[in-house]
């Protein structure tokens, strides 16, 4: 394959700028991710790293720039479209969780599933149920919100994200409200599925948890600059799978 038919990345952002009250919060950001790759994003509190994660997740659209994935530009989209588009690509995963407390861990993994329809409730639910097997909490599938711990509740959080097999887990400070524990039980999660091919971006203020990543950008004010990893990871053998 010659660089003329080479694929488009992933996900692309070309000059994005989004303007929030009276903050630049991105500033003409150009990113590219590509598939499998785990990409960590630092940077001073208010310098934009959660509004550069959701526009990679879909979750804001930038007042002007691109936004392409596998080259396709995400603005020609509907917000119906996008929304479709989040669901079955996009893993989200934040600081706080975000699990219905009304609903079973079991129940809050199948949720995503369910709503995109694609396949019968019945193997969404044994779906569900090996997803939390394989983040080492099957055991609290019948459980509460309020009956698990945080590291617990981020793990199943994991789980959800991943029900709809997406290309791209983006997560905003998964081990911000977490002990260095349960930070290290998240972080192992998030590597072993790395190492299965899954693409990550990830938020962090830890300097620990960005070493884990096998590039790492910074952001100042709106604007993204490379910034080497502390550590770089030995790549994956052969072309990226997609976790099932
Ligand atoms: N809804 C909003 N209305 C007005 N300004 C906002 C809004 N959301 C974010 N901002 C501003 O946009 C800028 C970027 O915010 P953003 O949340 O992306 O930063 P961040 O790097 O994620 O910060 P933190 O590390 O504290 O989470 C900040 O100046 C913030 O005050
Ligand atoms: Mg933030």
């Amino acid at each position: 394959m010659t660089v003329l038919d080479a694929p488009p990345a992933l996900l692309q952002v070309r000059g994005a700028t989004r303007r929030l009250g009276t903050a630049t919060a991105l500033d003409h950001v150009d990113l590219s991710v590509d598939d499998g790759e785990f990409l960590a994003v630092t940077g001073p509190s208010g310098s934009g790293k959660s509004t550069l994660l959701h526009t990679l997740g879909g979750l804001e659209r930038p007042d002007s720039g691109e936004v392409l994935w596998q080259g396709e530009d995400l603005s020609r989209l509907s917000d119906a479209e996008l929304a479709r588009h989040r669901l079955l690509e996009i893993g989200l995963v934040f600081q706080q969780f975000h699990l219905l407390r009304h609903l079973t861990l079991l129940d809050n993994v199948l949720l995503p599933g369910l709503l995109a329809r694609n396949e019968p409730r019945a193997a969404l639910r044994s779906r569900a149920g090996e997803l939390l097997e394989r983040l080492d909490v099957g055991e609290l599938a019948d459980h509460g919100v309020g009956e698990a711990s945080g590291g617990q509740l981020q793990r199943v959080a994991i789980a959800r994200a991943l029900i709809n097999r997406p290309r791209l887990l983006v997560a905003d400070e998964p081990t911000g409200a977490l002990d260095s524990a349960a930070s290290d039980d998240v972080m192992g999660a998030l590597a072993a599925l790395h190492a299965e091919g899954m693409t990550i971006v990830l938020v962090t203020h830890d300097p620990g948890v960005a070493a884990r990543a096998d590039r790492g950008v910074r952001m100042v004010d709106g604007r993204l600059s490379a910034r080497a990893a502390a550590t770089t990871l030995p790549a994956t053998q052969g072309p990226p799978r997609r976790c099932s």
